[in-house]
């Protein structure tokens, strides 16, 4: 409850969080079902899983840590904000590495801390660490407006209503609304729960999700795991980013501020927060499966020396 409470603090202070922790969640537990048996083995040795520690709460780790911990450094890492975007005018563009000054960045963290897991000459405790983080990264890179440089990723479209008329709750914005009020209202899930809630929900949507992907004869085979350079990441980033004018805000802020997002934008874009959680999932699933066989052919020629 007192994680919880303090996400709340947290949310209306700074509401630039990203999926919360029911979001990230579910990310965790879609991309466990796709582990290949030594990805599973070696996630839950990396991370030290266990049933008081799931890869759940793994994947919303680094939300809990970036601002009361030691790792304040960390909070550049979960966003990238591209300076060319203008969805107003409908260009979404990102360019890397220009867009990601100092290597401060989404894109840069997630490939430096894949280098970090594949690295066994790192502290156990730094290995951990980055294995967190590329858990949680996958999400955030998927919550669009992690990837928009307007308006610092919608934080600053503000106030937006949801579920009032005007006037607005102040402290939402609409990225906010996308890290939260939308996967919850699609989820059939209030907006305030404890964190047994939050784990079964997202357990239960992790399930659905994954179900449905199997249906359509979705798998690891295809997804993009090239894991020694920014191709793969950059190519999400840009997918998500366009995702920005072609729904996010397609009709533009003036619209986004004068109209309850609960109802039509809810019901024209809510379903891609659920397509974004399967997608993260997935491909977050193909990168560890491909760091485990990496680092599985590391340990044979070392058994072969
Ligand atoms: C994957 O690992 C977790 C612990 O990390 C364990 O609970 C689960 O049973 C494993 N799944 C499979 C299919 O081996
Ligand atoms: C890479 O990660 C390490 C440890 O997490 C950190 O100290 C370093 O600043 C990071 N470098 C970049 C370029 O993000
Ligand atoms: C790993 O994260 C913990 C916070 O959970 C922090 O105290 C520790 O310093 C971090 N270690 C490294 C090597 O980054």
């Amino acid at each position: 409850m007192l994680v919880h409470i303090t996400a709340l603090l947290l949310s209306a202070a700074a509401p630039a969080i990203c999926w919360d922790g029911f979001g990230h969640q579910t990310v965790g537990f879609i991309a466990q079902k796709y582990f290949t048996s030594q990805a599973n083995a070696t996630v839950g040795a990396l991370i030290g899983l266990s049933e008081a520690f799931d890869i759940g709460d793994a994947a919303a780790w680094a939300d809990t840590i970036r601002d009361r911990d030691n790792l304040p450094w960390s909070k550049n890492w979960h966003f990238i904000n591209p300076k060319g975007d203008d969805p107003e005018k409908h260009v979404c563009v990102v360019n890397y590495p220009t867009d990601c000054v100092n290597q401060n960045c989404i894109i840069a963290a997630m490939m430096n801390q894949t280098s970090i897991v594949l690295d066994t000459t790192k502290s156990s405790m730094e290995r951990r660490n980055a294995t967190m983080f590329l858990l949680h990264f996958f999400g955030d890179l998927h919550q669009f407006f992690h990837t928009s440089g307007f308006k610092l990723g919608g934080t600053a479209v503000r106030p937006v209503c949801w579920g009032t008329d005007a006037p607005c709750d102040g402290n939402r914005n609409l990225h906010s609304v996308w890290d939260s009020a939308i996967p919850r209202k699609l989820r059939g899930l209030p907006e305030e729960t404890d964190r047994f809630q939050d784990k079964a929900a997202a357990k239960a949507w992790a399930a659905d999700i994954y179900n449905r992907q199997k249906e359509q004869g979705i798998s690891t085979d295809r997804v993009c795991a090239k894991l020694g350079g920014p191709d793969c990441i950059l190519d999400w980033a840009t997918e998500s980013n366009k995702l920005v004018c072609s729904h996010g805000l397609k009709n533009g802020e003036a619209w986004i501020l004068s109209h309850d997002l609960s109802k039509e934008y809810f019901d024209e874009n809510g379903q891609l927060a659920d397509t974004q959680v399967g997608k993260a999932g997935l491909r977050l699933a193909a990168w560890m499966n491909a760091i485990a066989s990496a680092l599985g052919s590391q340990e044979r020629l070392g058994d072969d020396l």
